[in-house]
């Protein structure tokens, strides 16, 4: 673990059932004079974006809802151009990860010059956005706390971040009564992703008592309420839950980088457009188990915080434990278990072991050193053994 801590986090976190009646507040407190929402077409079918609208009577606003699932670099674009046309001098986000991320680059685009491409990385982005609010309607992204965004390149197939404190949100808006609608395929999918963020926290180089803390917190919210809020959707205390453990996941990765589970999910999600947060729960269980021996004791502690007994065993098997768990919790939500179940053939091993070396936001932080021949392991363990 580093000695340096930089943690890094928003200004502003209104959270609550019902605490989406503040926004109106929150608009007229960043001294808005022409608002953009940006979201997605579900959103629009479902109508919650016109529950925004409603609150916002009498401001001038306008709507974006073109975003798509895995967002491309070409939408930012459309929606910064949007945003510039009309000259709107705030930003809402509202959605998932998608339209949280697309709602972050469109407000930076507005100030910044030339291609998305270019800020691409970390710490690119150079003049500050016009002020954003993000409402997150999933528990997952942690996309609302986070100074992170990634965008799809449709050319090269992947996924990549940018990152800059300049896509810290001014305040984020989490009312859990917003997640209550969501199907239980998109809860389980964007719940595994948080799980994801709030374990690769905890194992990272980058990891601190800070972050450590908001780690396990998520990691033991997720493990006792994540199966209730995908089997029984209206149950607000889980909904409830599943939101604060995404936030306290997003707080914990926002600092501490997450790892190679997401170092392989981008490529993987962006070669055969598979949901972000399945992509990741097929692969967590074999980064971990790549992992384990380089952290064992931070393994045992994800197990505890899964509720796994662990008296009595040794620190290696209390550690494997925290494996067991993050199966058995994937198992019974409907995850599927290898990479052939999503239609990926073993021949993409290669090119996505090779993206995943690129990628040195998730390498760096890993835990264990990575190699390319650490990588093929892992893909080769998601697969079906070969007959
Ligand atoms: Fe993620």
């Amino acid at each position: 673990m580093s000695d340096i801590a930089v943690f890094t986090a928003i200004q502003r976190l209104i959270q609550g059932c019902g605490s989406l009646n503040q926004l109106a507040d929150e608009v007229d407190r960043l001294g808005s004079r022409k608002i953009m929402l940006v979201t997605d077409p579900g959103l629009v079918k479902a109508g919650i974006a016109e529950r925004v609208l409603n609150l916002l009577q009498g401001r001038e606003i306008e709507m974006f809802a073109d975003v798509e699932p895995d967002p491309s670099i070409e939408t930012v674009i459309v929606c910064a151009e949007r945003v510039r046309a009309s000259r709107c001098d705030l930003i809402i986000g509202l959605g998932g990860g998608s339209a949280l991320d697309t709602a972050k680059c469109a407000a930076v685009m507005v100030n910044n010059p030339g291609d998305v491409e270019a800020y691409l990385g970390i710490d690119k982005v150079v003049n500050p956005g016009v002020p954003k609010i993000l409402i997150p309607t999933t528990a997952g992204t942690g996309s609302e706390v986070t100074n992170v965004a990634v965008l799809s390149l449709k050319a090269q197939h992947t996924k990549k971040g940018i990152v800059s404190r300049h896509l810290l949100a001014d305040t984020a808006i989490l009312d859990p009564e917003l997640t209550l609608g969501l199907p239980a395929f998109t809860t389980a999918a964007t719940g595994m992703d948080a799980l994801t963020h709030a374990i690769e926290a905890y194992v990272s180089r980058f990891a601190q008592p800070l972050t450590d803390d908001f780690a396990l917190k998520a990691i033991r919210m997720i493990g006792e309420n994540l199966r209730t809020a995908v089997f029984y959707g209206q149950n607000i205390a889980a909904r409830e839950a599943m939101l604060s453990a995404s936030l306290y996941a997003g707080l914990a990765f926002g600092s501490a980088a997450t790892g190679m589970v997401h170092g392989l999910a981008m490529p993987l999600g962006g070669q055969f457009n598979i949901a972000h947060g399945i992509a990741n729960a097929v692969l967590l269980p074999h980064v971990m188990r790549w992992n384990l021996v380089a952290a064992l004791p931070r393994y045992r502690d994800i197990a505890i915080a899964l509720g796994e007994p662990v008296e009595g065993l040794s620190l290696r098997a209390a550690a494997e434990r925290a494996i067991a768990a993050v199966e058995s919790l994937s198992r019974d939500i409907g995850i599927p278990v290898h990479l052939d179940d999503l239609d990926v053939p073993r021949s993409a091993m290669d090119p996505l072991a090779r993206d995943g070396m690129t990628n040195f936001r998730q390498t760096r932080p890993n835990p264990r050193d990575v190699t390319y021949e650490g990588l093929m392991d892992i893909l080769d363990r998601a697969f079906l053994p070969e007959a």
